[in-house]
């Protein structure tokens, strides 16, 4: 999974470039910088690389969710939906622009769906939030066909699907914005970072001054003419920019080589009975960072979950996991701020009446109960694909 594990002689070129000149900012120094702006050659090519008009770095995967939910114009009153499969940060983000996290249930593919969707919206709904989990892809047309009828816009949360496709069409791409994340975990990794991207110029605009305190984003450069709203200091720097750059030129290989570790797994796994693979969307555009299936029951899960320890098989079992997965959020359900007047959750009158109950996604723990997941790396030891047979052969005793 991780970019990490790759890093090399192209890495230490481009911040070389960058040292070289001294200019860690991403604006200004035109004198300095001997025309190196690796923020914004990151930029081009990874909009290049996506098919958008436009891509906008920033400081991490969450900034961009808030970079975006800002650009849409989301704020106090209005309500998001997203998924209760996803990581605490898409959440956190609505919360930070004062709105109101709505979860909705996953299907067959972890992921958002399209089908509940509907029933979630009301009328204060001004975004729905999409996760592309665990690497590969949403019903987003199905999930497009819903926001467009209701004329509401949708962010893909692209952060852990960075290079997966649908038909060749680029995750991200197909919502009003798509975001990433380039965390020192993801596939394409500058330590922190992230990425929006999208086609509309004035989204593009809004975002880029947003991300920047404000500051006009109107000449070739950065403006220093005036401000037409407040905004915050989400900016990547060059020597993330040059990172960035490196690692994309080596993404389709990490996901070739990822996918060749995960068919071959899959191929083992298939030997337990009963076993059944996550759906995908598009097999072919699966970035291969996880291989999740389910068994028949939860007590089945759990002793094969248990196996997986004894063996030092790294499964993971996300029903139980805090960081991804709406039941264990017990500071979102306990509605735990460090405001302490209770913003975003309390305001004047406690005129919000919010409740996340556990209970909230019944559809959604069923599956999350029955689910595994291994993850799956650029370079596997051959240890990792002896001790998934002898698994095999264990699990077939239970
Ligand atoms: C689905 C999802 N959204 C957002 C983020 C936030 O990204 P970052 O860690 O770069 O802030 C992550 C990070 O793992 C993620 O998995």
């Amino acid at each position: 999974m991780p970019g990490y594990e790759v890093l090399g002689e192209e890495e230490k070129k481009e911040i070389l470039e960058v040292l070289e000149t001294g200019v860690l900012f991403r604006y200004g120094f035109p004198a300095q910088r001997k025309g190196r702006y690796k923020v914004q050659e990151f930029e081009q090519k990874f909009a290049e690389f996506t098919g958008r008009k436009y891509a906008l770095a920033v400081s991490s995967g969450s900034a961009a969710l808030k970079v975006a939910l800002a650009a849409l114009g989301v704020g106090f009153g209005d309500e998001v939906i997203t998924s209760g499969f996803t990581f605490v940060a898409t959440w956190e983000a609505i919360l930070e622009c004062g709105a109101v996290p709505i979860f909705c249930d996953i299907d067959d593919t972890l992921n958002l769906d399209p089908g509940e969707l509907s029933k979630k919206i009301t009328p204060r709904t001004k975004a729905i939030i999409p996760v592309h989990m665990l690497g590969t892809q949403a019903r987003i047309e199905a999930i497009m066909a819903v926001a467009d009828q209701h004329h509401i816009p949708v962010i893909e949360d692209t952060a852990q699907a960075c290079g997966g496709f649908i038909q060749g069409k680029a995750l991200g791409s197909f919502g009003a914005i798509g975001t990433f994340s380039f965390d020192s975990v993801k596939t394409l990794t500058t330590g922190e970072g992230g990425m929006l991207i999208m086609d509309d110029p004035e989204l593009y605009r809004r975002s880029s001054e947003y991300h920047d305190h404000g500051h006009d984003h109107i000449g070739p450069d950065r403006g220093l003419e005036s401000r037409s709203f407040i905004g915050f200091n989400y900016r990547m720097m060059e020597l993330q920019g040059a990172l960035g750059l490196a690692q994309l030129s080596k993404l389709k290989k990490m996901i070739a080589d990822q996918m060749a570790h995960k068919n071959r797994l899959k191929k083992i796994l298939t030997g337990i009975k009963g076993i059944r693979f996550r759906e995908l969307v598009d097999p072919d555009g699966d970035t291969a960072t996880f291989l999740a299936f389910s068994l028949p029951d939860e007590n089945k899960t759990r002793a094969l979950k248990d196996l997986g320890k004894k063996l030092w098989l790294g499964l993971v079992y996300f029903y139980e996991n805090g960081w991804h997965y709406y039941r264990n959020w017990e500071h979102l359900l306990l509605q735990k701020t460090a405001c302490r007047n209770g913003w975003p959750f309390q305001v004047e009158n406690n005129i919000r009446n919010l409740t996340y109950p556990q209970d909230l996604l019944t559809r959604t723990d069923k599956r999350m109960a029955c689910l595994l997941v291994l993850p799956i790396n650029v370079r596997m030891d051959e240890e990792v694909f002896k001790k998934t047979e002898q698994l095999v052969v264990e699990a077939n005793r239970i």
